[in-house]
């Protein structure tokens, strides 16, 4: 048992692996943080709950004037009681905006439920602590859970309406923890389309500091992820604290230092146009949120992210299989192909070694271009007179599966859908919708779009022989309301969302055989929520060699990288014209759920041969790719290097791929320092034919040789004795 109350104090002690985190019912009956870190002994921590703290202006109904709020942690803050700093919930009635929890009691969950219309992480031991608004009725349980084996705790809050009227959620964020000190720096991943995921590292300053979405998806510009490190934190030492959010709409994580030098880390759904009606006995759920505490650098702490992702999000049936490796037909025709070319293709795609061949957009509707077909889900009989049935029956007699593309939440204006529905569209009555790629997004707020949606993929996916799915989403959201809705339009966007994750439950567990694969404009939507549907998500449009190691690189500050699905393009690449060698982009796509995504019957009989190579060798490393420890050696955007290491979590085996942006003439001696060996065992280097101790490899370093020629990259197979 890992939840431990002191009744006589109130104290709540949560204990995941070797870490603490501590609160308390405190005398003046709010949830008081206490603290959240390395494991501490579960004694009397009164001493340290600052009663007699300053805060200029209020203090706390029956305190003294040395007892303000704004001077307490707070499990969950609110606003107008004398904590000036953001409040993790707010809520309106008829006008009057202040209410008090109080807390109420605690029950403990031997299985964690999961969470109502959200995807959420399995999990055993939680926390439920209750508190309650004496005068309006209000209720909130906060809920916590705990693993032995990760140090991660989990957290969300069900808002309940126990009063007699309505009341307006205008805030409902995920959770809220104190940190101690004002001295962190914030580690985000921010972007765009095609250069998702970049890292960020800034000093927090006083103020209030915020990452957001409110494009109605998580979105490649910001991902719902931040991290709060010391200044010297680096991948292997110092502290890292982890927040991540189980979602996939609007979301805000923020950051403020106020008066009393400590940081307040807060967030869940973006409530910057957003609020919530509930009845009476009406319940609201918040998005989960993930919070890692590593003592050792961000590597632990991106490690904790990933055991936890691969034990208790993404689906078991699929997480640790070996990933289909597909050849995807999008940079290999685009829009451009008939029965015969795609015939051809699926030919040629059987002679090179992957398993699996993928039909992307254009096989539907009147999809000859982006502006037309989607919603559709018909066979485009101008390009595939016969269907898809000759197609998939070539993919199947040459032994490759096949896969399917759908954009199941779009509509473009020429369609028969639009025609038929134009109110089906997101829109405001009146005013012309913006367009995004000549296309609009479907109200999924509303049951019977849903339902048509569902009812035509999973015809298309009933009547044909499918074995993988890609399922994309190219524009973000635009006029946040929906006319069904009416005066309640601010609940349009994350509707929308729950909306989706009906259909997907709907869809792909409808289908438990089919492998779905998500994808949004690239790496657009990439978040734990679709990792919860999708075991791995198209991680950018970019496929530069060069560029994808930016972006897998700051990918897996939380994702494992079997979450990545990444892709061996063409050359001159077709995102910025780089020419990279087959052999780099074949080692950087290998880093993730691998795949290929060009015209296989242009291809030289060399490259061919190498393909078949490259997955052979992939095959050989898959295991470390889906279920090894990843440390990063080398940041690409910090010099010329970038080096990731792939460790089994035996320490039997590892794999390292380095890549050099630019030769340089007379270069420096180039050693790493790889990590997660085994100090006492003996490894063997095949590529070398070097055999060391761990300890050797992991002190004195690796020697590495990298191939003359701009981005060229080495590979090392570390086998222990
Ligand atoms: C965006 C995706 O990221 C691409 O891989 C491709 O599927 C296109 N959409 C198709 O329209």
């Amino acid at each position: 048992m890992a939840i431990y109350v002191d009744e006589q104090t109130r104290t709540f002690y949560l204990e995941s692996k070797n870490t603490t985190y501590a609160f308390c019912a405190n005398p003046f009956g709010f949830l008081q943080h206490i603290y959240f870190g390395k494991r501490i002994a579960r004694e009397d921590l009164s001493y340290g709950v600052f009663l007699n703290a300053r805060g200029h202006g209020s203090h706390i109904p029956h305190g003294n004037w040395m007892q303000s709020l704004n001077q307490y942690s707070n499990e969950c803050p609110t606003f107008g009681r004398s904590d000036y700093r953001e409040s993790a919930v707010a809520l309106d009635f008829d006008g009057v905006r202040v209410f008090d929890w109080q807390y109420v009691g605690y029950t403990i969950l031997k299985t964690k439920p999961p969470l109502e219309g959200m995807p959420s992480v399995r999990g055993k031991d939680t926390l439920v602590v209750s508190m309650r608004d004496e005068r309006t009725g209000a209720a909130i349980d906060l809920s916590y859970t705990v693993f032995d084996d990760v140090p991660v705790i989990l957290r969300h809050a069900v808002i309940r309406n126990g009063g007699k009227k309505p009341f307006t959620v205008d805030r409902a964020y995920s959770f809220c923890l104190d940190l101690p000190d004002a001295d962190w720096q914030a580690v985000t991943l921010y972007g765009a389309h095609t250069r998702e995921r970049f890292m960020q590292r800034a000093d927090l300053k006083r103020g209030v500091f915020s990452v957001d979405s409110k494009r109605g998806v998580t979105s490649g510009q910001m991902n719902p992820f931040a991290a709060f490190v010391r200044k010297n934190t680096d991948e292997n030492t110092g502290e890292a604290y982890g927040v991540n959010l189980v979602y996939s709409g609007d979301f805000v994580l923020k950051a403020q230092i106020e008066e009393s030098d400590t940081v307040r880390v807060l967030g869940g759904i973006n409530d910057y146009d957003f609020s919530w009606r509930l009845e009476p006995d009406q319940t609201f759920t918040t998005p989960e949120a993930v919070l890692v505490y590593a003592e050792h650098g961000l590597g632990e702490m991106s490690r904790a992210f990933h055991d936890l992702y691969r034990a208790y999000l993404i689906n078991p049936r699929y997480v640790r299989a070996p990933r289909p490796v597909v050849l995807n037909s999008w940079e290999a025709a685009y829009f451009d192909f008939d029965e015969k070319k795609l015939l051809e293709i699926i030919d040629a795609t059987a002679k090179t070694g992957v398993d699996t061949f993928v039909l992307d957009d254009g096989w539907f509707g009147a999809r000859n271009g982006d502006n037309a077909g989607l919603g559709d889900w018909v066979v485009n009989t101008q390009k595939l007179p016969r269907g898809l049935t000759p197609l998939i029956e070539r993919t199947h007699e040459r032994g490759l599966k096949f896969g399917l593309w759908f954009e199941p939440e779009m509509v473009n204006p020429d369609s028969d859908l639009f025609r038929a529905h134009p109110d089906w569209a997101i829109h405001v009555d009146g005013l012309e919708p913006c367009p995004g790629r000549n296309q609009l997004v479907l109200d999924l707020t509303r049951d019977e779009v849903c339902d048509y949606i569902v009812g035509a993929v999973s015809k298309v996916l009933r009547e044909n022989a499918i074995d993988y799915v890609k399922w994309d989403m190219n524009r973000c959201l635009t006029e946040n309301y929906s006319a069904h809705l009416g005066a309640r339009g601010k609940e349009t966007h994350h509707r929308y969302v729950l909306g989706l994750y009906k259909i997907c439950e709907r869809i792909v567990n409808g289908f438990p055989h089919i492998f779905f694969e998500g994808c949004a404009g690239g790496g657009c939507r990439f978040d734990p929520a679709m990792l919860y549907y999708f075991p791995q998500i198209w991680t950018s449009d970019n496929s530069d060699a060069y560029w994808r190691t930016v972006i897998q690189y700051g990918t897996s500050l939380c994702y494992p990288v079997s979450a990545m699905s990444c892709h061996v393009s063409d050359c001159p690449n077709h995102q910025c014209g780089r020419v990279t060698p087959f052999s780099s982009r074949g080692d950087i796509a290998h880093l993730g759920a691998t795949g290929y995504e060009f015209d296989p019957t242009r291809m030289s009989a060399e490259e061919i041969a190498a393909m078949h190579g490259q997955i052979a060798a992939y095959k050989d490393m898959q295991d470390l790719v889906l279920n090894g420890d990843l440390y990063r050696l080398h940041d690409p955007l910090d010099g010329n290097l970038f080096a990731f290491e792939l460790v089994s979590k035996d320490g039997d085996r590892a794999h390292i791929t380095v890549m050099r942006s630019l030769c340089l003439p007379n270069d420096k001696c180039l050693r790493l320092f790889p990590r997660g060996l085994d100090e006492n065992a003996t490894y063997f280097i095949p590529e070398t034919g070097v055999e060391k101790a761990g300890s050797t490899l992991m002190y004195y370093g690796l020697i590495v040789n990298i191939p003359f020629g701009d981005f060229t990259t080495a590979t090392y197979t570390l086998l222990r004795r």
